[in-house]
């Protein structure tokens, strides 16, 4: 038996009240997937749940001091840490997903939901009742969700969206002249753009993984050919390239923690933009100048 809303439950505002019911769909749809044992499923409901209550504080932060509450400065700090209890909780349950994990998870969510978000809103009755109960904040153009569509709606609704979409444009001019070279660097901004064609489906923190784990592999096949390229042609600065190569697999590792732990896959998405195009048009460059400056 799924979580079910109850009147006891209503803050006394209509936009609130709809975001909870909202997050208990989400909730209840992640515990089918928990119980049918379907991680795709699961980590949707998932993505789609640590997305949403990141909008859903937002719009009650706004709403709280719209209202004068007086501990509306205290509620984003709760905010923050309830977010981050969820987002632990989903990278623990992805390390391992034993039966007894599982059904931690299952009770973790709801406890999540009813004891802390709801109940610690309820504290706020009394300010929001002061005010009609279709009160709201104008202004909500950064929440892309509305509290009645279904996961299944937002993502019909980013297709159209995330197909026409690249986050990084390769362009002739980032080609060093180097086709074996060119082609590999055009792979990996091939996988980033994967990457982000997730994000904007909603799936950014389901792919983080696999896309990452992909894209790991890959660079270590472009970095051993490059290397050994550059060791070919007797590249006086190898040991500074390589360094450079070796410090990008140490700083993956933290950006991608940061990615998880904050629940936010574009920041995985910047660092990568910004080393490869920077990497590709600086240093990539010089090599190949040697290297033309030879032949
Ligand atoms: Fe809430
Ligand atoms: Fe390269
Ligand atoms: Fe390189």
């Amino acid at each position: 038996m799924g979580l079910v809303w109850r009147e006891q439950l209503s803050v006394g505002n209509d936009a609130i009240d709809s975001d909870h019911k909202h997050l208990i769909e989400i909730i209840n749809l992640a515990e089918q997937s928990l119980k049918a044992k379907n991680p795709s499923d699961l980590m949707f409901a998932l993505d789609s749940l640590s997305n949403y209550s990141k909008e859903h504080f937002a719009r009650e932060e706004k709403i709280a001091s719209a209202v004068g509450y007086a501990h509306a400065q205290k509620l984003h700090l709760s905010h923050d840490a309830l977010l981050t209890k969820l987002n632990q909780a989903i990278q623990e349950l992805n390390e391992k997903w034993t039966d007894s994990a599982i059904e931690n998870f299952a009770a973790l969510l709801r406890d999540w939901l009813v004891n802390h978000v709801i109940k610690e809103d309820l504290l706020m009755k009394p300010a929001l009742e002061k005010y009609p109960p279709g009160f709201t904040v104008k202004d909500e153009s950064s929440t892309k969700n509305t509290p009645h569509q279904t996961p299944a709606e937002i993502n019909s609704k980013n297709i159209g969206f995330a197909m026409s979409n690249l986050y990084i444009h390769w362009k002739k001019e980032d080609e060093i002249g180097i086709p074996i070279i060119d082609e590999q660097h055009r792979i990996i901004v091939g996988t980033i753009n994967s990457l982000f064609f997730f994000i904007q489906m909603g799936r950014g923190l389901a792919a983080l993984r696999p896309t990452l784990s992909a894209l790991d592999q890959y660079t270590k096949i472009h970095f051993e050919s490059e290397e050994g390229l550059l060791k070919q042609i007797g590249y006086p600065d190898i040991d500074a390239h390589i360094q450079l190569h070796r410090k990008l697999v140490k700083e993956m590792s933290n950006v991608v923690q940061e990615s998880i732990s904050q629940g936010d896959p574009t920041i995985v998405m910047t660092f990568l933009k910004g080393w490869w195009m920077g990497h590709i048009n600086q240093e990539d460059r010089e090599y190949a100048a040697y290297l033309a400056s030879k032949s």
